[in-house]
């Protein structure tokens, strides 16, 4: 596992974290011991950087986080996420409410700091207005959370995130199907030194390359319930891009895998041969998918032929069909 550094806050984060969404059973349900097989795989593989929010699973994924940090000698970062949680989205933020998500998290987690809290999401109206985010700089001063970090939908509003001087991080949706942040975010955010967090890296699975029409998700999973954005940002399931398309999508970059590849494999590498990401939070639904995900940090860069191909790819065959804006 090779380590790059997450921004301002200086950790040595490797290169492929773990998305730990599905840890709140919102991909189907995962039973405890599959959980524990999961955390543990990150720990084998030297992943040292994992991604939670406290409304996943309405707390279930920190307190499993929590639960399993009790248990290791050594002990990963783990970013969680504050600003969805009903008492907060969309209008309900004071500093009062935000302070009291932050300490029940650090209390699921089992820490008396968080390491990095990230706004999860807050209205761009919220956002922009900025008080949030100097809430955020007195909880750091007061001990509550080492660093701070955003995680956002949009561009222009990862590039507010990039100019703002005590932000560390900032996440977003970055893959082979959205590549915009290329030219519009990543100069910016190496300049500030803001370390980008990649989610949904595989296109909530669509890039894993295993995909079909065939597969049926369970009523509890957001690619059923969410698949056309009914209960929250479309752009979170499947990139924006109705299924059926990103299955033709995916059949036709298939033509572009080189020899020896998975496309899984090609879905990851294509994203940690940008170096001003920081590490990839790719989701794993088995300690075994974790596992197959690690590997890939050691995979040698893609040729930079087939980096043009895939950039071409995206802008003429892919872009149009992402729904919600990028
Ligand atoms: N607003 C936000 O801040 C926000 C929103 C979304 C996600 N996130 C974060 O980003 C993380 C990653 O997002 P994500 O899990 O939605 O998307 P993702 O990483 O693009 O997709 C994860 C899915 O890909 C499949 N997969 C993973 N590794 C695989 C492998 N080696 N081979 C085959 N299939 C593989 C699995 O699907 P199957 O179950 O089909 O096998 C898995 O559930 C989340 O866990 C969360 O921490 C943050």
């Amino acid at each position: 596992m090779q380590y790059r550094t997450l921004g301002r806050s200086g950790y040595r984060v490797s290169e492929i974290g773990l998305g730990c969404w599905q840890l709140g059973n919102d991909f189907g349900s995962l039973e405890q011991d599959q959980a524990q097989a999961i955390l543990d795989m990150s720990q084998q593989q030297a992943v040292n950087f994992l991604d939670t929010a406290d409304v996943y699973g309405g707390g279930l994924s920190e307190q499993r986080i929590g639960g399993w940090l009790k248990t290791q000698p050594k002990q990963p970062y783990v970013v969680t996420k504050v600003g969805r949680d009903g008492a907060l989205f969309p209008d309900g933020y004071t500093k009062a409410k935000v302070a009291k998500s932050l300490n029940d998290s650090a209390q699921r987690l089992g820490v008396d700091c968080i390491d990095l809290a990230q706004l999860h999401c807050v209205p761009r109206d919220i956002l922009f207005d900025g008080e949030l985010l100097s809430w955020m700089e007195d909880f750091q001063k007061e001990g509550l959370i080492h660093h701070f970090g955003a995680s956002v939908e949009m561009i222009d509003e990862a590039v507010f995130c990039a100019e703002q001087p005590k932000l560390s991080s900032i996440q977003i949706i970055f893959n082979i199907f959205r590549q915009d942040a290329v030219e519009q975010l990543f100069p910016k955010a190496q300049e500030n030194n803001v370390g980008i967090i990649v989610r949904l890296p595989l296109a909530s699975g669509l890039l894993s390359g295993k995909a079909s029409s065939q597969r049926v998700y369970a009523d509890n999973d957001h690619r059923n319930y969410n698949k056309d954005g009914a209960a929250f940002h479309v752009g979170e399931t499947f990139n924006g891009i109705p299924f059926a398309k990103g299955l033709e999508l995916v059949e036709a970059l298939k033509g572009y895998l080189p020899t020896g590849m998975t496309m899984q494999q090609l879905a990851l590498r294509w994203i940690l041969d940008h170096r001003a990401v920081s590490s990839v939070i790719a989701g794993a639904s088995s300690a075994q998918q974790l596992q197959a995900n690690a590997l890939c940090s050691e995979l040698p860069p893609l040729p930079s032929e087939l980096h043009e191909q895939l950039s071409q790819f995206y802008f003429s065959e892919v872009r149009q069909h992402i729904r919600g804006g990028i």
